[in-house]
């Protein structure tokens, strides 16, 4: 590590609500790196200016979040395979020499979060995903790559199920009808919802439980609010849950991986910082 400023930031808009600086700027003061890490709020046409301006500043790197994680590739000089697939980058990485490759860090997020909140998740049986939007494509490549057996996937407009797995599928996915959800959930060992239903200011996930197996694994990655209508209902009901902050946590831990090369933990002084902030 060399003693200069390092410098990096997360770009989108909005950005104002984002929680990574509180993450990044946790494990910098944590490994004694000294270090920035703010907010930019850019639109579209500021972007290849604000790259500009992060390579000439020497910026380790840059998180992307919405709306930019896909229009941001055509500004890279190089893309991570996994990145490629997902269709979407939302971690780059500024080399020395000014070159930028871009990653995608979500869907080790999810598994890793899944993981370390659940190590005995039933990975023998198929997953349920409830969505098709960028998050359930990095869902379904990041649980592809653990080994399940199967992934379903059900979104409310079903041709975007069936391009993922037409896409990524690779033989291991198969398309759920909206409406027959709640018969997919008998068979599933684990439910994702990836869609924004739950969110605050959006309508609460309609999704029937009753046919789950009691050793089912209900994971939201909606984490505003943090116990989500769908958690608290699979909680009633004794089935074990996974809230969506972990994925978060964890999506920038590998994103500081990248940057920095050292490994980090979602640790209790984290934890509690992050909950103060809802
Ligand atoms: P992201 O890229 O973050 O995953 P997105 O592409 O906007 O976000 O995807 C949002 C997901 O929520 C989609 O699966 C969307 O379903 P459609 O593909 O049919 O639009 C789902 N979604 C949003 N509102 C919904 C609603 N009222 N009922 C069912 N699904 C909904």
């Amino acid at each position: 590590m060399t003693d200069k400023l390092q410098k990096a930031a997360v770009i989108g808009w909005p950005i104002s609500h984002s929680l990574s600086p509180t993450i990044h700027t946790h494990w910098m003061k944590l490994f004694g790196i000294d270090g920035t890490y703010e907010k930019v709020a850019v639109g579209p046409e500021a972007i290849a200016n604000l790259l500009d301006q992060f390579k000439t500043e020497g910026y380790v790197g840059f998180n992307v979040t919405v709306p930019h994680k896909l229009d941001i590739m055509q500004h890279l000089d190089k893309i991570a395979p996994l990145a490629r697939q997902m269709g979407a980058v939302n971690t780059v990485k500024i080399a020395p020499d000014g070159t930028m490759t871009g990653f995608n860090t979500d869907g080790i997020g999810l598994v890793t979060n899944l993981k370390k909140t659940v190590p005995g998740w039933p990975k023998d049986k198929p997953v349920l995903i409830l969505g098709a939007g960028g998050a359930a494509r990095a869902a379904a490549l990041g649980l592809l790559t653990e080994e399940v057996p199967l992934v379903m996937i059900t979104n409310r407009t079903r041709a975007k199920a069936q391009a993922i797995a037409d896409e990524i599928g690779r033989g291991r996915m198969t398309v759920v009808d909206w409406d027959d959800r709640a018969d997919a959930v008998a068979a599933a060992g684990l439910i994702v919802n990836t869609t924004v239903l739950g969110m605050k200011g959006q309508p609460a996930l309609e999704m029937d439980l009753s046919k789950a197996a009691p050793d089912t694994v209900v994971y939201d990655i909606v984490y505003q609010p943090l116990m989500t209508p769908l958690l608290k209902d699979a909680e009633a009901r004794g089935l074990r849950i996974v809230t969506g902050l972990g994925m978060l946590v964890y999506q920038a831990a590998a994103a500081f991986k990248i940057w920095f090369g050292i490994d980090v933990e979602y640790d209790d002084a984290l934890r509690t910082e992050l909950e103060g902030q809802f």
